[in-house]
């Protein structure tokens, strides 16, 4: 079972394209999928699930467009907060500094994240307004600032310094509707993910697709750089 697995939701645009609606519409319906994942992941005794709902790049897209979405996140913040609670799951979002966030959605936010830091059967973390080169460059003005000298500075002492400095890296990456890509997602923590690329789009992404990813990743030998050790003998003859 992968301790944290990560999900690229993509395809929201193209799902509402194939339907002749306005790419707001796949926004709209992404919504059942992030519950249906949500639960899934715990029900599943995953104990880590990040999601990236939005990059620090996706404010290139249209005002109209960046506006339902600020709107839809904090519609479903406010929904289903009781029932995250309930479940036990500890919600946080990484990213968030731009002041372009409408300052109602970072109040709904942060009090979802007071609402629910204490639990413990499975930690969310929404990327929002995340950028992984982002995020590597606040730690390394964090650590310079933290006065320790260059030669001190380990891959341990830098993780420290980056946002949810406790989020294990990355197992598992899931990225839907076929695209291959990073899209500057969480890069310190992906750096030995096992990556799964489904090609259904994420509106239309449910529980047994999300089952199916969890199998696909216990099918993966991970070697981290090593020699399996069902393969560290001699040569076969
Ligand atoms: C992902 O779906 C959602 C966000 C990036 C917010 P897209 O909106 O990127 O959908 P496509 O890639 O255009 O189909
Ligand atoms: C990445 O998807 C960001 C999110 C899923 C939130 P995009 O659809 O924005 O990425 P690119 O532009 O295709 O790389
Ligand atoms: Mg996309």
């Amino acid at each position: 079972m992968p301790r944290h697995v990560a999900c690229v939701m993509d395809g929201n645009g193209r799902w509402a394209a194939r339907r002749s609606l306005p790419r707001t519409a796949g926004h709209r319906a992404a919504e059942t999928t992030v519950i249906d994942v949500i639960e899934a992941a715990r029900s599943a005794g995953v104990g880590w699930l990040s999601l990236f709902a939005f990059s620090t790049e996706n404010w290139r897209r249209p005002d109209t467009e960046v506006e339902f979405l600020m709107h839809l996140v904090r519609r479903v913040v406010r929904k289903h907060a009781p029932l995250l609670h309930a479940r036990g799951i500890r919600c946080r979002f990484l990213g968030m500094t731009d002041p372009r966030i409408p300052p109602g959605l970072a109040r709904d936010i942060a009090d979802l994240m007071t609402l629910t830091g204490r639990n413990r059967q499975m930690t969310l973390t929404v990327a929002f307004d995340h950028g992984g080169r982002k995020d590597i460059v606040e730690a390394a003005r964090s650590l310079i600032r933290s006065g320790v000298p260059a030669g001190s500075v380990t891959e341990e002492s830098f993780a420290a310094h980056l946002p949810f400095s406790d989020t294990p890296d990355v197992d598992l990456v899931i990225r839907t509707s076929g695209e291959q890509r990073i899209s500057n997602f969480m890069l310190w923590q992906v750096a030995y993910a096992e990556w799964v690329f489904p090609s259904v789009l994420w509106p239309d992404f449910r529980a047994p697709d999300f089952l199916r990813c969890l199998h696909a990743y216990r099918q993966r030998e991970r070697r981290f750089g090593a020699v399996p050790p069902s393969r560290n003998g001699e040569p076969e003859s």
